[in-house]
């Protein structure tokens, strides 16, 4: 059944566990996530990022079929919005029955990020929608941000407070879109930020970070866990195994699905992780 990010996070960050956030950029994606999470037997976050809806060319065509794939799936399924820049998507993804969203105005200064973000919360909280924002700036989002960024706990609470928000993304060593999976966190700071900060915290760029140090992240505080480029590099490897078996091949069914079938069973393997605590 679809319910909101909210149902998720809120009882793992009060238990000490942690929930898996995967993003999907196409139908396969969505799919593979849902089959995944049944496979686990777990819940999970589905979260369409604002690059992913560009890509399809609007949120209706790919927001739609994740809203219905949670609906039919056999575990509870949340669809979230993720790093969206623009209000007006926002609005469209509160307008279309998302439950969540990530409002991320990160590279705005301090006082502009607290404004824009407080507005958007005051606009989602009227549709009862779970609201996530983002302070510090992970790394590596369009090559843009700087990997060593860290999020200051002092500010993180007033950030949290001020704006009302009902998660908060915070940088403490991760960067996203790493292929390889050596990324340091600086462990003390996310104990510091857990014990500061009000609101349950969100890892990005998580594909990053080793399955051990994912747990460890999970046990000092982090709640919720976005994996996006992981899901990516096996995706790609099976169709790129199955394209350099099977040459003669020319239905994209065939090739999608190897790459379907590698994203679900990825899928129940880190939610293991992420949920081992
Ligand atoms: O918002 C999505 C995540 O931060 C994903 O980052 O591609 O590095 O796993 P990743
Ligand atoms: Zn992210």
């Amino acid at each position: 059944p679809l319910v909101s990010t909210g149902d998720l996070v809120g009882p793992a960050a009060k238990n000490g566990a942690g929930c898996g956030a995967f993003n999907a950029i196409q139908l396969e994606h969505v799919t593979a996530i849902v089959a995944g999470a049944e496979a686990a037997g777990s819940p999970v976050v589905l979260q369409l990022s604002q690059n992913a809806v560009r890509y399809h060319g609007g949120l209706a065509p790919i927001g739609g079929a994740a809203l219905a794939a949670a609906r039919a799936a056999s575990v509870p399924v949340a669809v979230h919005l993720d790093h969206a820049e623009s209000p007006d998507l926002v609005r469209e993804a509160v307008d279309l029955g998302f439950g969540s969203v990530m409002f991320d105005a990160s590279t705005l200064d301090y006082a502009d990020n607290v404004r824009e973000t407080r507005r958007m919360v005051e606009h989602c909280h009227a549709a009862g929608v779970w609201v996530e924002a983002e302070l510090g700036e992970v790394g590596g989002k369009d090559g843009v941000h700087a990997p060593g960024a860290r999020t200051d706990p002092g500010e993180g609470r007033e950030f949290a407070a001020a704006t009302g928000v009902d998660a908060l993304a915070v940088a403490v060593g991760s960067s996203h879109a790493m292929v390889t999976r050596d990324a340091e966190l600086d462990f003390e700071l996310i104990a510091a930020l857990r014990a500061e900060v009000g609101v349950p915290l969100v890892l990005h760029g998580s594909s990053g970070v080793a399955d051990e140090h994912l747990g460890t992240a999970v046990r000092r505080g982090m709640t919720k866990i976005n994996i996006a480029t992981q899901l990516n590099k096996v995706f790609t490897a099976g169709v790129r195994e199955f394209m350099a078996d099977r040459p003669e091949v020319v239905d994209p069914r065939k090739y999608l699905g190897a790459g379907r079938d590698r994203v679900a069973a990825e899928v129940t393997r880190l939610l293991g992780v992420v949920l081992a605590v």
